[in-house]
């Protein structure tokens, strides 16, 4: 007879201990591990011949039906996109997010629009129906098919949703939900596992395509966030970009697609809208351009993005030079500011040097150098950058400026947007020319810098 475990499972990352402790031997936390019952799997069965005729018949990967599911389109591009181009039937998703955020006013206007083509169930634990109602009636939402529930016990949700099996469904949210025989608090590690493996069974069995909703705790983490990620296939954040209206929504982990695609949106008093055009957004600079802005082009998933990276170098009064990058790493600052005394010969050891991303974007590809290192000559130089110029790159330790991937899809965005001048790695220069564009490419930061 199989017995069940008892682990001890931090809240914070998700690690599981053998036994209590005060402090998270794992991530350092205190006072977040907290006990955990795992159900017992049948060990004996392992044993020769235990398992004789209950396994489905082995199959080799070419014999296996390729015929491919159809994703679901929501209608709605921007979410369709960070899923990896719609959603997966059967598929699990997690979308997290801090409180108002708009996850429940995103889902809402998703599910009604889904509705109208397919059977949908939109439960909420939250939310009253009447509130529920309210907002979708506000937005103009149509209403008529969309199927409602406010129930927090799993056992009743797994009812509903047996009886309507929907193709889509929605779990808001999944801190708000306990199985009656889970003996702790719902939003506690033990529930919120217990309760996400039992929809995310229900749903792998049903196909239906499932959202579970997670709030985000201070640090920005999802509360538990280790103890979903084996169990669900995509997760979502869905952000506040720095203090504004506008919302990006980014795959974390997608087992159906790329994870760096973004989606943006605006929060309006009509609910979520989609910004098609987020360049336009990370690129309102008025007319007066100060030393130490460069504008560059971020390749975000599968489409390019105009940000505009800034640098200030002042003398530094302190006998060590501060370095802050915001939005870009700061060992990749470091690294910069060392190619730029070497082969370019600006020594900047007495200066603090910030640098800074404009509208809380964060670059992580190397892409961003050539212009971060141009902003920082600019400001060091106190000497404007040209209004009309984009630059992107990679820089190398030996002063060299390295391609990078769709350097000719990054050039048609700028040109798009009304620029004129591009300093591009020599390897990404177009043969073509560019309509509107004159294009400069260079391979070490000497020419780089002659072309400034
Ligand atoms: P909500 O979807 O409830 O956030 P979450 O579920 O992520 O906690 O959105 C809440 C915020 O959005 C709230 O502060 C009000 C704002 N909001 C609007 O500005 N316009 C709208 O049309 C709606 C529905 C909400
Ligand atoms: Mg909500």
């Amino acid at each position: 007879m199989a017995k069940s475990r008892v682990v001890y499972v931090c809240q914070d990352c998700g690690s599981e201990q053998s036994r209590w402790a005060g402090q998270c031997p794992d991530c350092g936390a205190w006072n977040t591990l907290s006990q955990f019952v795992e159900a017992a799997a049948p060990r004996a069965a392992v044993r020769r011949g235990g398992y004789a005729g209950k396994v489905a018949a082995l199959q080799t990967l070419d014999q296996i039906d390729l015929a491919e599911v159809p994703r679901i389109a929501t209608g709605y591009t921007e979410f369709d996109r960070v899923l990896g181009g719609g959603i997966v039937p059967g598929s699990v998703n997690l979308i997290g997010g801090q409180p108002g955020a708009g996850k429940s006013t995103l889902l809402l206007q998703v599910m009604c629009a889904l509705s109208q083509q397919m059977d949908a169930l939109y439960v909420t634990g939250e939310e009253s129906l009447q509130q529920v109602a309210l907002r979708a009636h506000r937005l103009g939402l149509p209403t008529d098919r969309l199927r409602t529930l406010a129930e927090t016990g799993v056992e009743a949700i797994l009812e509903a949703a047996a009886q309507v099996a929907p193709r889509v469904m929605v779990v808001d949210s999944v801190q708000v939900v306990h199985c009656d025989d889970v003996p702790s608090a719902p939003g506690g590690v033990s529930q919120v596992r217990e309760s996400a493996t039992r929809f995310t069974r229900f749903a792998k069995a049903a196909g239906t395509a499932l959202f579970l909703v997670g709030h985000v705790t201070k640090d920005g983490t999802l509360a538990g966030p280790k103890v979903l990620e084996h169990i669900i296939d995509c997760s979502i954040m869905l952000e506040e970009e720095g203090d504004s209206r506008f919302r990006s929504l980014r795959a974390g982990k997608n087992r159906f697609g790329a994870v760096n695609e973004l989606g943006v949106f605006a929060m309006t008093d009509r609910g979520m809208r989609e910004v098609r055009n987020p360049s336009a957004i990370f690129l309102s600079r008025g007319a007066e351009i100060a030393p130490g802005s460069v504008v560059m082009v971020v390749w975000e998933g599968t489409r390019p993005l105009l940000v505009e990276i800034q640098a200030l170098v002042d003398d530094s009064l302190g006998a060590n030079p501060r370095r802050v990058a915001i939005g870009v790493d700061q060992n990749r600052l470091a690294l910069l500011l060392a190619v730029l005394h070497r082969h370019g010969g600006m020594q900047l050891g007495d200066q603090d040097v910030f640098a800074n991303v404009v509208g809380g974007v964060r670059v992580g590809e190397t892409a961003a150098d050539l212009a971060l290192l141009l902003a920082i000559v600019s400001s060091y130089r106190d000497r404007r950058i040209d209004a009309g110029l984009v630059a992107f790159g990679e820089v190398g330790l030996a002063g060299e400026i390295r391609p990078v991937p769709s350097g000719g899809e990054r050039l048609l965005e700028a040109a798009k947007h009304g620029f004129t001048r591009a300093i591009v790695p020599l390897a990404n220069a177009p043969r073509k020319p560019v309509d509107g564009m004159e294009v400069t490419g260079v391979a070490s930061l000497a020419e780089a810098l002659a072309a400034l």
